[in-house]
């Protein structure tokens, strides 16, 4: 891990896996992997944060993203990382 890289977290809780966390995860493997991005970022899960009904939760640096599913995501994505 290192200071300059940007923290990206995912809630893997229960209420957020059931509503597409897992899906969501897999999305975000694939578009770090194919941009390169893995050694610009410091990306982790983490167990619920007691927002379940606004899930699934996403952290990119300091924003939080709530309702994040594979229909919104890219575009989460796009924004942040897409000129790094
Ligand atoms: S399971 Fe994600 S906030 Fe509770």
């Amino acid at each position: 891990m290192s200071a300059d890289k940007i923290k990206v977290s995912i809630c893997l809780g229960s209420s957020c896996f059931a509503r597409g966390s897992q899906k969501n995860l897999e999305i975000m493997q694939a578009y770090f992997a194919e941009k390169h991005l893995d050694d610009k970022i410091d990306f982790a899960g983490h167990l619920c944060e007691e927002v379940c009904k606004q899930g699934p939760t996403l952290k990119i640096g300091d924003k939080v993203y709530y309702g994040v599913t594979a229909t919104n995501l890219h575009a989460i994505l796009d924004d942040n990382f897409k000129d790094l």
